[in-house]
């Protein structure tokens, strides 16, 4: 196919590809031209034991189909070998897929700070670790594409998952300023929500259900997120059963509760105008930081001119 999305050239890392998600990252880029770094240090669900069996299965599948992939056993929290051994093997690292991950599910009333550290651990550190290894050469190259996972645990909480869900937040708050940070030497970053059938999904999803879940329906929007002709930055993609979207944060109008610049403002005031503030309809998503400081300093410029016209009439009225 003559516009097929090729990655020939191109050396990506794909981390926990081992299974799941990552797994059907790794095939699919390797089917499209590009070296893949397989990592995956094999371990269980809840980030116990280790054996390089996985990782060497998904080089051997990317092998016999034609591509170009190599094993890497290490730990995410060791970011820097990672990379490395995409820089020995194929000389260069363009793409950085952060998927490696593990669940330590606890009410917070029973999570302990070992399941806190766990998790943090594998989501946010390791996802630190191995795209701070990368970025020098992406940002020298003035090329490259990092992938961050999300879930809808963070984006809207989950019971049984206080760790998860804040290290998945805390991966969103990393690639909004990644996006900013990398920009101009056009290293893009963006996050994908998935939902998907694996050993992390398949005790708690329906079996029907679990079988319109699979991870290949998810790979091809990952791929296209980090293809040179994708300038998508910044975002928040989800994806599942073949459906893709993309998610914003969302701010109601609110309400200013000073009438000019004299004025104090009362928690009684808060609560009385509770349903104004929260309210939703015309609601808007905001694309910087820039943005939202501006309106606010905007809105401080209506309230000093409404001031200043306040004590204009005040003024008249003293003449008067
Ligand atoms: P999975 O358990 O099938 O695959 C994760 C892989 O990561 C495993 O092969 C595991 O050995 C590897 N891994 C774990 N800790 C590692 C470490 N410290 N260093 C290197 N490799 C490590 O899981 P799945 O479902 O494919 O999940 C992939 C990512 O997607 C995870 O970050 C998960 O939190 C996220 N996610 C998955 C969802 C789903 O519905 N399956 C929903 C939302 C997010």
């Amino acid at each position: 196919m003559a516009d097929e999305l090729r990655f020939d050239g191109r050396v990506v890392v794909v981390t926990g590809a081992g299974a799941g998600l990552g797994r059907a990252y790794a095939l699919l880029f390797g089917s499209r031209g590009a070296s893949v770094v397989v990592n995956d240090l094999g371990g269980g669900r809840h980030g116990d034991g280790s054996s390089t069996k996985v990782a060497d299965t998904v080089v051997d599948e990317i092998r016999r189909a034609g591509g170009k992939a190599v094993a890497n056993y290490d730990n995410v929290l060791d970011g820097d070998k990672i990379i490395q051994t995409a820089l020995d093997a194929f000389g260069r690292i363009d793409i950085v897929i952060n998927n490696a991950g593990i669940l330590r599910d606890k009410s917070f009333q029973k999570m302990t700070e070992t399941d806190w550290d766990l998790i943090h651990d594998v989501h946010l550190k390791g996802a630190m670790r191995v795209t701070k290894a990368a970025w020098p050469h992406l940002r020298k190259q003035g090329y490259g594409r990092i992938i961050m996972t999300s879930s809808n645990s963070g984006l809207y909480g989950n019971f049984g998952q206080p760790n998860y869900s804040a290290a998945k937040m805390g991966l969103v708050g990393l690639a909004s300023t990644l996006a900013l940070e990398g920009v101009k030497s056009n290293v893009l970053t963006n996050v994908i929500v998935p939902t998907a059938g694996s050993r992390l999904t398949e005790d708690i999803v329906p079996p029907d259900f679990f079988e319109q879940l699979k991870p290949e329906f998810i790979a091809p929007t990952v791929m296209w997120l980090c293809h040179e002709d994708c300038s998508e930055n910044g975002s928040i993609i989800e994806s599942a059963i073949g459906w893709t979207g993309k998610c914003r944060l969302y701010r109601s109008n609110g309400m200013m509760l000073r009438k000019n610049l004299n004025d104090m403002v009362t928690p009684e005031d808060v609560r009385n105008n509770w349903d104004a503030i929260t309210s939703m309809s015309g609601a808007k998503a905001y694309d910087s930081i820039q943005e939202v400081t501006g309106e606010i300093m905007t809105t401080l410029e209506n309230l000093k001119s409404a001031s200043s016209s306040v004590s204009n009439k005040e003024l008249v009225l003293h003449t008067n």
